[in-house]
């Protein structure tokens, strides 16, 4: 699957308008009560609108003509009380959709947020965290407005128009024609230009993304900016990204602003049709005054809300270009997916197998080439190589942070996609070349996904971290467990953020741990703590050590070289020097 949501064929999640249309209503099936009495709101409200000018034109005919001053009177209260209905029903409908926009952009971003949740590493890799949060916040906005302000404007204009086109073929149908002719040339051209203004709102939508991705990468990086004093280089870059911005936001102004004067050209023209033809009827003897002004008003009926479509279908385009890149990640899925093992159990299986793996990260070359290898339980294990060498996608491949091209990675016997992601987690623990924590405390860090001991008090997890020989690594933090950690841990050392994730991996007693240079920013003296608290370990479990120092490899039952994406194996410290001695290089 490809994750790289802005090279994404266009086409791939791309709705056509009716195909957007119906999706997005699909959108809304829970709120179809609202949408209904919205519907009948905006129906009620349309419909007395529409009877106005019959009114009037019967008042004119009936009563000034025959200057009957009571029924004039008389009618003006009956239109009067018509319009305050129309108001009130008008001003209910808006409060309905308006809370209607806010649910429906409450549930997008809990379902994109859900799924961005969902995905796999290789989806994160691949995209920026400015993009993503671009579609979550501004892309959502654009369709809550669409349905809060939009649709029912828009059902109320559509509503409107068929109610007055009927008028106006009833009352005089070669007049009807001749007025309702233009709106053809109107809907023809319509429908040929909104593909265009879509594809415009799709680019100023994307570089609004790609802008904020600019001011994620750089707001990241601060401390690196400051220290090479990249400022301005950082400044040009964001510049550059602004200018994409306005450069694409004018193309979209301008294409959403095509509709409004080319529907303002052809209503004036439809005017000026029924009143030169209006006009020639009425010397004909066929027409009467109050009829023209009835007819007069009917085409203004359905011109009128004809021009608001111009800009409710800009809205609309911009909905579609928002709603296309909401799907892009909605439509997604997880390619990491828990299949069923056929294979018969072995006896005794090696805790971690490797069966002529091949892997290589997206869009890029293979960098795993043909691995195979075994590790038992209750044994330690060093991957060393070079950097670049491919020790921490090895380790990532064993952890299944990614699934190999070709071939097998089997867990305790079993291909480790047959595993359940909570199976799994609780078997492996990793320790990141790169710790994560999460801002909050100490505690809430060691303890983050351990159900174990989450309901301990203080004093029982200290005892626990004791036992475990780990509470000695508690003393860097003043306030112990209850230290905090701000901003994601931007206020501990990498050493001892490095100790938090050591602790949260070791409290787990997973079956196979993974320590990718987890002791590279550790001072010597903690790192012989670490080392007695690996011996501490319980004997089943299997150690797996990536580290660039002898001492740290020492212990190890057996060496990997890893080099080129080649595993070799070296054998025990001592097989592995003697290695070395007899003139095989480490790179
Ligand atoms: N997320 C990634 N996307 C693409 N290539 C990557 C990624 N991570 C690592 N690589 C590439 O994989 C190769 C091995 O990297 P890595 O396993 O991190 O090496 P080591 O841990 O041995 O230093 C390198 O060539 C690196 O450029
Ligand atoms: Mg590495």
């Amino acid at each position: 699957m490809n994750y790289n949501l802005n090279s994404l064929p266009a086409n791939e999640v791309k709705h056509s308008t009716w195909g957007g249309l119906k999706s997005l209503l699909k959108l809304v099936e829970q709120e179809r009560t609202t949408i209904v009495v919205a519907v009948c709101a905006i129906l009620l409200n349309s419909t007395l609108n529409l009877l106005g000018p019959f009114l009037i034109g019967m008042t004119i005919d009936k009563y000034i003509q025959t200057k009957q001053y009571h029924g004039v009177l008389v009618f003006s209260g009956i239109l009067f009380a018509m319009y305050s209905v129309a108001f009130v029903s008008s001003y209910f409908q808006t409060n309905l959709m308006g809370g209607v926009g806010q649910r429906i952009i409450f549930e997008l971003r809990n379902s994109i947020f859900n799924k961005i949740q969902q995905l796999p590493v290789a989806f994160f890799n691949e995209n920026k965290a400015g993009d993503l949060i671009s579609r979550v916040n501004n892309d959502t906005d654009k369709l809550s407005q669409f349905f809060s302000q939009s649709l029912m404007q828009f059902i109320g204009s559509i509503v409107t128009m068929i109610g007055a086109g009927i008028f106006l073929l009833v009352i005089n149908i070669e007049l009807g024609i001749a007025t309702l002719v233009p709106a053809l040339i109107i809907l023809i051209f319509t429908r040929g230009i909104s593909p265009w203004v879509k594809s415009r709102n799709a680019l100023n939508l994307k570089s609004t993304g790609s802008m904020s991705a600019e001011i994620q990468e750089s707001l990241n990086n601060f401390k690196v900016i400051i220290a090479f004093n990249r400022r301005d280089y950082f400044k040009k870059r964001f510049d550059i990204a602004n200018k994409e911005n306005y450069r694409t936001a004018i193309g979209a102004g301008l294409a959403n602003n095509i509709f409004l004067p080319v529907f303002g050209l052809f209503s004036s023209i439809a005017q000026l049709t029924v009143l030169s033809f209006g006009i020639y009827l009425i010397t004909q003897g066929d027409f009467s005054v109050g009829l023209l002004v009835s007819y007069l008003s009917y085409a203004t009926n359905f011109y009128n809300p004809l021009r608001q479509l111009a800009s409710l279908w800009t809205s609309f385009q911009v909905a579609l270009a928002g709603w296309d890149r909401i799907s892009q990640i909605l439509s997604l899925s997880n390619n990491l997916v828990t299949v069923f093992d056929h294979s018969a159990e072995e006896e005794n299986p090696p805790l971690m197998e490797f069966r002529n793996v091949h892997f290589g990260y997206q869009g890029g070359f293979e960098i795993l080439h043909n691995i195979s290898f075994s590790m038992q339980k209750g044994k330690t294990y060093a991957l060393v190589g070079p950097t670049g060498g491919g020790k921490t996608t090895t380790a990532s491949v064993m952890a299944r942070l990614y699934d190999p091209l070709q071939g097998t990675v089997l867990l305790k016997g079993r291909d480790i996609r047959s595993y359940s992601d909570q199976e799994r987690a609780e078997k492996i623990g990793f320790i990141l070349q790169e710790p994560f924590l999460f801002s909050g405390t100490v505690r809430e860090n060691i303890l983050y996904s351990n159900s174990r001991y989450h309901h301990f008090t203080n004093q029982q997890l200290m005892e626990v971290l004791e036992e475990a020989k780990l509470e000695a690594l508690l003393h860097t933090f003043d306030q112990g467990l209850e230290s905090p950690v701000e901003s994601g841990g931007e206020s501990l050392s990498i050493g001892q953020k490095q100790l938090i994730a050591f602790m949260r991996a070791v409290l787990r007693k997973p079956e196979l741990l993974i320590l990718d240079e987890a002791t590279a920013n550790i001072d010597t003296i903690t790192e012989k703590l670490l080392g007695q608290i690996l011996d501490n370990l319980p004997e089943e479990t299997t150690l797996v050590v990536i580290a660039h120092r002898l001492n740290t490899i020492e212990n190890a039952d057996d060496i990997y070289f890893i080099n080129s994406g080649e595993v070799t194996p070296a054998g025990s410290f001592k097989e592995a020097v003697d290695k070395l001695m007899n003139g095989k290089r480490l790179s």
